[in-house]
């Protein structure tokens, strides 16, 4: 009985109201994902026309799943979708709505100074309690933390794209995060569905440390000429089960992002032959061939 107590005693309450910072894709499928599960979420972003297509993607995202979870019942299933939606709201200021707020988690744009500022600026608002939490795929969350005074409450919560898909979150505890904070980020990624798994704050966690250097070593094949795109793609689907191949996956995480991760992972150890840069994704970057997001990549897309 003693510990039963303790333990709960020293455990933050369940995470049950969550502001959803991005409404890029990872944003939308965060917020979808919390909201599905009885999470009541704010989606907020800088830019209302940005948010307004993200809702109408959760929608369509939801009617996705319903149309096979409520297959004999149709009507369940639209009913279902408004519960869903009545979970979600929008907003244009974070600062306004992280009072109300057990979690923040952050999906912007892969810039350091730009999430140190956003998150500098919700500590000095956002109650004690509240859990920050980064969706970064390439950047230390201690160096995002530092820029707040909540070290102890501040975790890396990494999902994987098509989110409301993917059942694995990496649950990131970086060298401030507490016990109890990744605990809460344990518990707040189980009661999404999702599978949770532990990691360190090293580059890549540990999907995109195996996954982007494949991708890249991928591509390097290519350059070499020791097989076609379409030929490799389907290698790997065939003789090694993955649902899509490296090219295919590239278009769809984006080039613009994986050329993101790897520059800086260059930057940082130049001497690893994995991290070099590649010249035809950064050709296709420099084109604004961006993968599936532009219409075109290695691939190209209706
Ligand atoms: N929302 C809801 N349902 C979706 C969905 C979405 N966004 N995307 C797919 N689905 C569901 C739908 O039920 C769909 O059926 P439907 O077309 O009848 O609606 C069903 O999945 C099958 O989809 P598709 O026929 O389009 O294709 P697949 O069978 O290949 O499945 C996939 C799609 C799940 C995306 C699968 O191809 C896959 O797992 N690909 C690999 C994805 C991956 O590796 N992601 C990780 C990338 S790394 C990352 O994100 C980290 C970051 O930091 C870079």
């Amino acid at each position: 009985i003693v510990r039963t107590l303790t333990s709960s005693a020293s455990r933050s309450a369940a995470i049950k109201r969550v502001t959803v910072i991005g409404g890029g894709l990872m944003g939308a499928g965060i917020a979808q994902v919390a909201a599905t599960t009885g999470h009541t979420v704010v989606l907020v972003d800088m830019d209302e026309d940005i948010l307004k297509k993200s809702i109408k993607g959760i929608e369509s995202s939801l009617k996705r799943v319903v149309k096979k979870k409520f297959a004999d019942k149709p009507e369940a299933g639209e009913e279902f979708v408004q519960k869903v939606m009545n979970n979600v709201s929008m907003a244009t200021d974070a600062a306004s709505v992280v009072k109300s707020s057990d979690l923040v988690v952050e999906a912007i744009v892969e810039n350091l100074k730009v999430k140190q500022g956003l998150f500098s600026a919700l500590d000095k608002v956002a109650p004690e309690h509240t859990i920050f939490a980064s969706n970064t795929s390439s950047l230390p969350i201690a160096d995002i933390a530092s820029s707040t005074s909540r070290l102890d409450r501040f975790g890396g919560l990494h999902f994987f794209n098509p989110v409301p898909m993917m059942k694995l979150v990496e649950v990131i505890k970086a060298p401030g995060t507490s016990q109890q904070t990744f605990d809460s980020l344990m518990d707040f990624t189980k009661a999404l569905g999702k599978h949770p798994v532990s990691c360190k704050d090293t580059p890549g966690f540990i999907v995109n440390r195996l996954l982007v250097p494949y991708m890249l070593e991928a591509v390097r094949l290519y350059e070499r000429g020791h097989g076609s795109k379409e030929d490799i793609d389907v290698a790997m689907k065939l003789g090694a089960g993955y649902p899509m191949g490296p090219f295919e996956l590239l278009d769809y995480v984006g080039l613009d992002t994986s050329k993101f991760i790897i520059d800086g992972w260059y930057e940082k150890d130049p001497d690893n032959p994995l991290f070099a840069p590649s010249p035809i994704l950064n050709k296709l970057v420099a084109e604004g061939k961006l993968g599936k997001k532009s219409g075109e990549g290695f691939y190209k897309y209706k």
